[in-house]
């Protein structure tokens, strides 16, 4: 069954499942041990909230809008993933300011930014979309033999049972524990809502003064149809043994709301009592809809 075909692609580590064509629990532990420079920045996301994104804005903010000559290098590259490290990056050597992307629950993370050292933005997404999103993302895993149906993966998802594990448990922990970090939370809707705005509070958090036109280059290289056309944003460069794009796009549809052409009412209502149940009492608040 669905469980069946999950449990040969992933591993469970410290309560979560990683895709073990990518990564190990070895790699995954070293990570605590990074060393931390100030200058470092970290995309935090549970998968499926904005992650390509916001890694195409914030290395767009670092090379003043032109990308400084990395015109022809993908996001992998420009910004390198800490527990799956697909592009052989010596972390050590690389250098600064180091701009970083990663999955990971907070207690995973290098301990150094425990003592507010570097700059963590973390991006998330209301969770019926991130739900829709990565429903779809799962069609395109070339090595998933098993069909997974909506109500299946309604149920994987809420239990947890999905790469990452359960995204309540990953913004609980993050909102939870924001004071131990420096730390600047956004979410997908407003980004969604006023790109501009989102762009600003990105470059006063990493310190960065950028023209208007630079801004303005940010932005309109970052819209949804822009990122979707450029070959070395859209992740169609990921090798065809970790995402089959022949089965959907990674930049499928881009908007907010999406979950209401595919959940039912029934699906909607028994979702938004398990949310009250985990979430209710943070003080988080998420747009369902634009
Ligand atoms: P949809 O599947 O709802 O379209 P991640 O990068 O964290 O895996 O998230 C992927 C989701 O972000 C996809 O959502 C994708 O379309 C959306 N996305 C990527 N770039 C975007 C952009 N520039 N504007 C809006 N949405 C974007």
């Amino acid at each position: 069954d669905a469980l069946e075909a999950l449990n040969s692609l992933w591993f469970e580590h410290k309560g979560i499942y990683f895709d073990a064509s990518i990564t190990s629990p070895e790699m995954i532990d070293s990570v605590k041990h990074m060393e931390i420079r100030d200058s470092d920045v970290f995309l935090v996301t549970y998968p499926k909230s904005g992650t390509i994104w916001t890694q195409q804005i914030l290395s767009l903010i670092f090379n003043e809008g032109h990308r400084n000559g990395t015109e022809s290098i993908d996001n992998w590259t420009r910004m390198p993933w800490i527990e799956a490290n697909v592009r052989n990056v010596d972390f050590k050597t690389h250098p600064s300011p180091r701009t970083l992307t990663t999955h990971l629950p907070y207690y995973l993370m290098p301990r150094e930014l425990r003592i507010r050292m570097g700059k963590i933005i973390y991006v998330c997404r209301n969770p019926k979309d991130v739900m829709v999103s990565y429903y779809h993302f799962y069609k395109m895993n070339p090595k998933l033999k098993y069909e997974i149906n909506w109500e299946t993966f309604i149920n994987l998802f809420i239990s947890g049972r999905v790469f990452i594990g359960s995204w309540f448990d990953h913004v609980r922990g993050w909102y939870t524990h924001k004071e131990d970090f420096n730390i600047l939370f956004l979410t997908y809707e407003e980004m969604k809502k006023d790109l501009r705005s989102a762009v600003l509070k990105i470059c006063k958090f990493v310190d960065i003064n950028l023209d208007e036109k630079a801004i303005d280059t940010v932005v309109q290289r970052s819209t949804f149809k822009n990122m979707k056309d450029d070959p070395l944003s859209n992740y169609s460069f990921v090798p065809k043994d970790l995402l089959d794009q022949s089965k959907g796009n990674f930049l499928r549809k881009g908007i907010v709301g999406d979950w209401k052409n595919i959940m039912t009412v029934a699906q909607s209502e028994m979702f938004d009592k398990v949310f009250k149940e985990k979430m209710g009492d943070l003080p988080t608040t998420f747009l369902w809809d634009l």
